[in-house]
């Protein structure tokens, strides 16, 4: 994981959440938000490796906790100056608080400043929450794409989704 260059913090005075972008995360940091979403799903080794591969983790702290909420891996296809979201979660007990919200908002400002055209992701076409924090940003449903997250694993989040994904996108 090279994260230690292009260090930034954006915070509000008045919340105890701060959001990181490539600050040095410890994989202990990322997985401890990350693996018990997605773990099941992935395996820890799996899961490990996309970590590694990602061009840019954006984070959220809770400065009072001191521990991190929410975790988003993305990857850049520069040649077409597109952002691709691989995985982005917030821990369990901090959902329904916003976080989610602020920590796409920090993508999609950051992605505006550095002229990207576009972010798109994968998400499952039953998970309201996340296709409604999606569509509240900005995003548009693209393609609808069957089995795009065959059953695997353990599947304790896939199994509570289907196996269907839509393809969205924001453009910047
Ligand atoms: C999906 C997820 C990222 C949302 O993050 P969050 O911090 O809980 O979201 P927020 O509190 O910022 O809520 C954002 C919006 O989500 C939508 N939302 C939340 N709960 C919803 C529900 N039950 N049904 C429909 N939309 C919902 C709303 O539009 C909400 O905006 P509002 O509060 O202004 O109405 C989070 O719940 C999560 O990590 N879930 C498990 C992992 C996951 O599904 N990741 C996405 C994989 S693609």
């Amino acid at each position: 994981m090279n994260v230690s260059d292009n260090k930034s913090k954006l915070s509000l005075s008045s919340s105890p959440i701060s959001i990181y972008h490539n600050s040095k995360f410890s994989f202990d940091d990322v997985e401890s938000v990350l693996e018990p979403l997605f773990g099941n799903y992935y395996g820890i080794s799996e899961l490990r490796a996309i970590i590694s591969n990602v061009d840019h983790i954006w984070c959220a702290y809770n400065t009072t906790k001191k521990q991190y909420v929410a975790c988003a891996l993305v990857r850049t296809y520069n040649k077409d100056k597109v952002l691709f979201i691989n995985l982005f979660g917030v821990t369990q007990a901090c959902q329904g608080q916003g976080i989610g919200t602020r920590l796409l908002k920090a993508i999609k400002n950051w992605g505006q400043k550095q002229k990207y055209v576009a972010i798109i992701l994968h998400t499952q076409v039953d998970n309201y929450k996340a296709i409604g924090l999606y569509e509240k940003v900005g995003f548009y449903k693209q393609y609808y794409i069957t089995n795009f997250f065959p059953p695997r694993g353990c599947l304790s989040f896939f199994r509570s989704h289907g196996s269907d994904a839509y393809e969205m996108i924001l453009y910047l």
